[in-house]
């Protein structure tokens, strides 16, 4: 079994979302969380791109102990000055170089030509080299990039001293399987690819991004970078809990692990949730509010025979306090009874039957039936107690 280092990025590409603004305070408050639930590495903004960016990843570089620091950085010496000034007190400093390689950002955003691009990332590599104990390189657009001129990326990268190289799906275009093939490819045709750290970055542009982040795990890499709950820029990035418990629900099948801390999951998703404003919905996989919850009857009667019936993961692993059976249309005299016991009645079987009827009535009106209407319902036919 190998392990998958994750760098998380929901400080920097998660704040990317429209909308997300974190303060100093909240930021340190998430790297904090971030670091109980076991990440590797926390991308904690992009210090050159404002003052108050720059203050945060420098609180956050203070603050957190085990978890390697990174700022963003253009591949332009001023960026990577501010990064070095922001994270010189970290435990673990980390600067991730980007710098665009696919045609269409060659053309239409930087202008430059390919030797030029080369020429770039060299230069920004081996000045961040002098500072920086631990130096990311990412070829922005990567899954648009000429397989042959990444491979002259990646090369030349190596030969500058990164330490990581990252290939960004930046716009969420690719499938799985050519994803993975990046990375096979690069391991095949690159001279000195053995003395870096492989890292994929996918967005959800098409919905693939934790399908393309698992692709790259089985082709090989080191680490994946992702946010908590998804989000980031446009459709967002690959979301860290679903990919951490892909693997540990599959474990046999990926034989990949990663060093998180699966209770704190549910905590960590609450809190960024919370500080961003960005509400996680309730059929989000692992986090959303449905994602233990089970409504119909077969479904709940199956639940209360044995979990494994219609779960996968059992909430606690992630640090939900136990499944939800909802009560609704679609629900069972099996959950019903339970329900009921749970409140404090013991009913005859009798007695259950009468209430079912009317309870079916009630949530034909109703979406979700409540503790209260329950209670409601046994006092109306046998009074208070
Ligand atoms: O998606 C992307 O390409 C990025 C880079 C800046 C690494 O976030
Ligand atoms: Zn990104």
């Amino acid at each position: 079994m190998r392990t998958v280092e994750i760098f998380d990025t929901t400080l920097r590409d998660g704040e990317q979302s429209p909308g997300v603004n974190l303060s100093t305070s909240e930021k340190v408050e998430i790297a904090l969380q971030l670091e109980k639930l076991g990440v590797n590495s926390i991308e904690a903004g992009f210090a050159a791109s404002s003052p108050g960016d720059f203050q945060s990843v420098r609180a956050v570089a203070k603050e957190v102990k085990q978890a390697t620091v990174v700022s963003l950085s253009r591949s332009v010496e001023k960026d990577i000055d501010a990064a070095w000034e922001a994270l010189k007190e970290a435990e673990s400093p980390c600067v991730h170089v980007f710098l665009a390689t696919s045609p269409i950002h060659r053309k239409h955003k930087l202008r430059m030509s390919k030797e030029e691009v080369l020429e770039n990332l060299d230069q920004a590599i081996r000045y961040a080299k002098r500072f920086f104990p631990k130096v990311e390189f990412s070829a922005e657009d990567a899954g648009r990039t000429e397989i042959d001129y990444l491979c002259q990326v990646a090369e030349r990268a190596i030969k500058a001293g990164a330490d990581v190289l990252n290939f960004p799906d930046t716009v969420g275009y690719l499938t799985p399987e050519e994803y993975a093939d990046i990375f096979i490819q690069l391991r095949r045709r690159v001279p000195g690819i053995e003395k870096v750290h492989l890292s994929a970055h996918c967005h959800n542009d098409l919905g693939m991004a934790v399908a393309n982040t698992l692709a790259a795990i089985q082709a090989g890499v080191d680490q994946v970078e992702g946010t908590i709950n998804g989000i980031g820029e446009r459709a967002g990035n690959a979301a860290i809990e679903e990919v951490a418990m892909a693997l540990k629900t599959r474990e046999s099948y990926y034989q990949a692990a990663t060093t998180l801390n699966h209770r704190e999951i549910a905590r960590t998703s609450r809190l960024v949730s919370k500080l961003t404003g960005m509400f996680v919905p309730g059929n989000k996989a692992i986090v959303g509010a449905n994602a233990f919850a089970h409504e119909s009857g077969i479904h709940q009667d199956g639940i209360l025979k044995h979990q494994s019936t219609y779960e996968i993961i059992r909430p606690e692993t992630v640090g939900f306090e136990k499944s939800r059976l909802v009560l609704g249309k679609h629900s069972g005299r099996h959950a019903f009874r339970d329900h009921l016991s749970a409140l404090g009645y013991r009913l005859t079987d009798e007695q259950v039957n009468q209430l079912f009827a009317r309870f079916k009535e009630m949530a034909d009106r109703k979406k979700e039936i409540t503790d209260q209407d329950l209670i409601a319902l046994v006092e109306e036919k046998w009074g208070e107690p």
